[in-house]
């Protein structure tokens, strides 16, 4: 056995979000989980039917009531307990986001007892000795917002700016590392391109204009952030897809990956360029392309989800990150793994490749597994299983997975013990 040592001071931990883990959010997604739930009941044989464990999935993922988010985790009654299993885990970080619905339930009104909650869960965080890194938007919206157009209106980094400004005014002595947008491209693509989520409009037009709303929101967070704390550290959690052509010397399928790298990894760095304290890479997808289209390949390992398994595209996402040379968290990665037969050899693989990236001068300071508790995966509902700690939603028991007592040595240890020399 060997170790492969991680820098000092390295931040372990995993990462959560306020509408997959709280329960009981009133907001865009809450209303149109509502409305869609039927359907997508109804989709999921056609959508998830080659998946090794489908017959096994599948009761929960035909069920509408999978699709509701509800009560999720009740997160924002047990926090402490969860953290607790954090602490007993090694972690020492945490990542999390603030429901603006919350926060903000009517415009301009901002309610202070939700401040007060997220203060609370802050001191629970120190109390452990876990550092908080806060996202201050993941996806989520208060209704009033959703109904003058959410981020396609040109009012969003307004908005936005508010918002910031008030809970940073109200937390900032309990917070060093703000992350104001989780997964702008997601959204964009989820959204406007693909137009499968609320408030799923198709337009690449408007999918354009959000780029630039969005990245307008992100830099005047950056500024009121660093208005009220000129110590903060603020980055942008950034989804990274990691590519490959189908025919290594095929112009059609290398310009494919030219033009979707572009949208995916480069133009939301390059539009907020200059307003990054750190970078982040969130690692979920290795994308092969044949003209015109994206492959899957019999033969490769994949996830609940149908996810290829490709652990060295974390360490192409973070030789490229370095060219920007600035401290790099990965903020997010894991994988849907229901019966966690897969997640320790995921988590394995995946930090060989990042101390690989580390050890030729890459600066990485931080690893977050998606997520500390199975949860609510959004259009997926409930089925998918991304937790370390899995939980049984009838009655909210945290069950430790095996992989995530695995993780924890890592944590305790801030190495990787390998076999051989
Ligand atoms: C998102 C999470 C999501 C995860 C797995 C990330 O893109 O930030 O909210 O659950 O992927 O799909």
């Amino acid at each position: 056995m060997s170790q492969l040592k991680f820098p000092d001071g390295f931040l372990w931990g995993a990462a959560t979000a306020s509408h997959q883990v709280e329960g009981n959010t009133t907001n865009d997604w809450s209303e149109w989980e509502k409305q869609n739930a039927d359907r997508l009941a109804q989709e999921a044989q056609s959508k998830f039917g080659h998946i090794k464990y489908w017959e096994r999935l599948r009761p929960e993922a035909e069920d509408p009531m999978n699709y509701i988010s509800g009560e999720a985790c009740d997160h924002y009654h047990r926090f402490r307990e969860d953290f607790d299993i954090a602490k007993s885990l090694h972690h020492n970080a945490h990542r999390f986001s603030i429901e603006w619905s919350r926060i903000e339930p009517t415009e301009g009104v901002f309610d202070e007892k939700a401040i007060a909650h997220y203060r609370d869960v802050l001191s629970a965080l120190h109390e452990r000795g876990i550092t908080p890194f806060v996202t201050l938007w993941h996806w989520t919206l208060p209704l009033w917002l959703r109904d003058k157009g959410g981020v396609a209106s040109k009012q969003f980094p307004a908005y936005f700016e508010r918002y910031t400004r008030h809970v940073v005014g109200k937390l900032h002595d309990q917070v060093k590392f703000w992350i104001p947008l989780n997964e702008p491209t997601s959204i964009i693509a989820g959204a406007y391109t693909t137009g499968q989520w609320p408030p799923q409009k198709k337009s690449y037009i408007t999918a354009y204009r959000v780029y630039h709303i969005l990245a307008d929101a992100h830099k005047r967070a950056y500024a009121a952030i660093h208005d009220i704390d000129p110590d903060a550290k603020v980055g942008l959690a950034n989804l990274l897809h990691s590519f490959e052509p189908y025919h290594e010397h095929s112009f059609f399928d290398t310009l494919m990956i030219r033009f979707s790298h572009f949208f995916t990894n480069e133009y939301f760095l390059r539009l907020t360029r200059g307003t990054h304290d750190f970078l982040t890479a969130q690692y979920y997808f290795h994308n092969r392309f044949k003209f015109p289209r994206k492959v899957h390949l019999g033969d490769k390992p994949i996830n609940d989800l149908g996810w290829e398994i490709y652990p060295k595209g974390i360490y192409n996402i973070l030789k490229e990150l370095a060219e920007y040379n600035l401290p790099i968290y990965i903020t997010e990665n894991g994988l849907a793994d229901a019966f966690d037969d897969q997640r320790l050899d995921f988590i394995r693989d995946h930090l060989l490749w990042i101390h690989r990236a580390i050890a030729e001068g890459v600066d990485v300071r931080g690893y977050f597994y998606w997520s500390l508790l199975d949860n609510f995966e959004w259009d997926k509902g409930f089925w998918p299983r991304f937790g370390l700690v899995g939980v049984d939603y009838e009655d909210q028991e945290r069950i430790v997975r095996k992989s995530a007592l695995f993780y924890a040595e890592i944590c305790k240890n801030n190495a990787l013990e390998i076999k051989g020399d």
